[in-house]
């Protein structure tokens, strides 16, 4: 499974005919939650609104992953590894694990690398239940809880399902062990069984320096109307077409690939960054999974983004103004692409690129180093405090159990060795 700059090695079911029916914008607008200004709370400081304690575990949990394959601190999944690093230094940070809100446990489940580079979660599992029958040993405070005030960062393909293929994700569930955590992961779908409630949806992973490598001046021109460079058809993984994106890159390239107002492709130029700020409305439509850095790219790069992604939740979507600023096109209406782009009023068209323009919105989908504040690891903060004071539902009993050790698939239980 070849898992290139594009792609997401996902499967996903070929269910084309039965995807929701589209929705208009004010709909979108709806269910992502938005409500007029929502966009204010991008500056929140989470400074003294909450104190994260930080568990130390053996370097086989973090950094000797990264040691071993520094290629971790480069691909999407790479929150994992920097959110660890800010944490160290946060002012939310306390030693006191008594008078912590927040358990933070630094595990990498996605630095666990093939020689050939790929993330696949297969061990995560047993690394997870490693690291975690570790601290619950060792600490009073997973027995507490059973996990219900710590949070765990998972970024991979469908987060804790630990799954790289949507069907076996969905099958397997989020990890047993896991299930009174809060999650803080990059998948994000509607009434979906690998994104509970109360999981901190995030952007993924884009490295601010080499986006910043590519910055031209804001007042270029914008000269490419529609934008798309990446894979359109996985013929390795899904040789008959009926699985990758749904369909909908498929359909992207089947409709427009002679449009003269579609600049898409497959190849990888390496004016790809420029490119985009040449553009005025960047494609994000989905792969594997619904997301991908595109959407973080668009919105550095000041392309308006369009989402392409039946039912996707968007990364703080509770705090970033996303109906404002990108547009939203349903599945089954990438046939009409060209005219719903070109029917778009220039005022609205202007109005967006000015909301892109917001510095706060760039920053809150950004992981900068070192950190600054309003960036993505400060909406991560946000969304924790927003969750505090715990409810009584989080302590359980003296002695009282509530997750099963050995509940989902016998691998999982295998010991993890490094
Ligand atoms: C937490 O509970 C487990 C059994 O579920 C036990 O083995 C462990 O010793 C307990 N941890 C502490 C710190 O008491
Ligand atoms: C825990 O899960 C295992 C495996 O699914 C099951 O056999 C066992 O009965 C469960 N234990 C409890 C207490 O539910």
């Amino acid at each position: 499974m070849e898992k290139g700059i594009w792609g997401f090695t996902i499967l996903i079911v070929c269910s084309l005919a039965s995807r929701t029916e589209g929705l208009g914008m004010d709909q979108n607008r709806q269910i992502l939650g938005f409500q007029g200004n929502a966009g204010d709370a991008l500056d929140d400081d989470p400074v003294g609104r909450l104190k994260v304690f930080v568990y130390e575990l053996p370097s086989k949990y973090n950094v000797d992953l990264v040691k071993r394959d520094p290629r971790c601190l480069t691909h999407m999944f790479a929150a994992e590894i920097f959110m660890h690093r800010f944490l160290l230094s946060s002012p939310v940070r306390t030693l006191d694990s008594e008078e912590a809100d927040w358990f933070y446990v630094p595990v990498y489940p996605t630095c666990d690398l093939t020689k050939d580079g790929l993330p696949l979660p297969f061990r995560s599992p047993r690394m997870m239940r490693s690291a975690i029958q570790l601290i619950a040993s060792e600490w009073p405070h997973w027995n507490k809880t059973e996990g219900a005030d710590h949070f765990f960062v998972v970024p991979h393909d469908f987060g804790a399902c630990f799954h790289y293929q949507e069907e076996t994700a969905v099958e397997r569930g989020i990890l047993p062990l896991l299930r009174r955590a809060t999650l803080v992961q990059t998948f994000g779908q509607k009434n979906h069984v690998c994104l509970k409630e109360g999981s901190i949806v995030i952007p993924p992973y884009a490295s601010p320096q080499r986006m910043h490598a590519h910055l031209l001046p804001p007042d270029i021109p914008r000269s490419i109307f529609i934008y798309f460079r990446g894979l359109l058809h996985d013929g390795m993984n899904d040789p008959e077409g009926c699985y990758y994106a749904r369909g909908a890159r498929a359909s992207l390239w089947l409709n427009f690939k002679n449009n003269p107002i579609f600049d898409i492709s497959t190849e990888h130029p390496s004016t790809y960054y420029e490119d985009m700020q040449r553009s005025i409305f960047c494609l994000c439509p989905l792969g594997w999974a619904p997301w991908s850095p595109r959407l973080v790219e668009a919105v550095v790069f000041g392309c308006i983004p369009v989402v392409i992604a039946d039912d996707i939740v968007l990364p703080f979507a509770d705090t970033i103004p996303w109906t404002d600023i990108a547009v939203f096109v349903a599945e089954k209406d990438i046939v009409r692409l060209d005219t719903i782009l070109t029917s778009m009023p220039t005022e609205i068209i202007l109005r967006k690129q000015r909301l892109l323009a917001n510095p706060l919105i760039k920053l809150a989908v950004s992981f900068p180093q070192p950190s600054r504040p309003g960036d993505a690891f400060h909406q991560i903060l946000n969304g924790l405090a927003r969750k505090l004071p715990h409810g009584s539902s989080v302590y359980l009993q003296p002695g009282q159990k509530v997750l099963n050790w050995t509940a989902g698939s016998v691998e999982d239980t295998y010991p993890w060795e490094k």
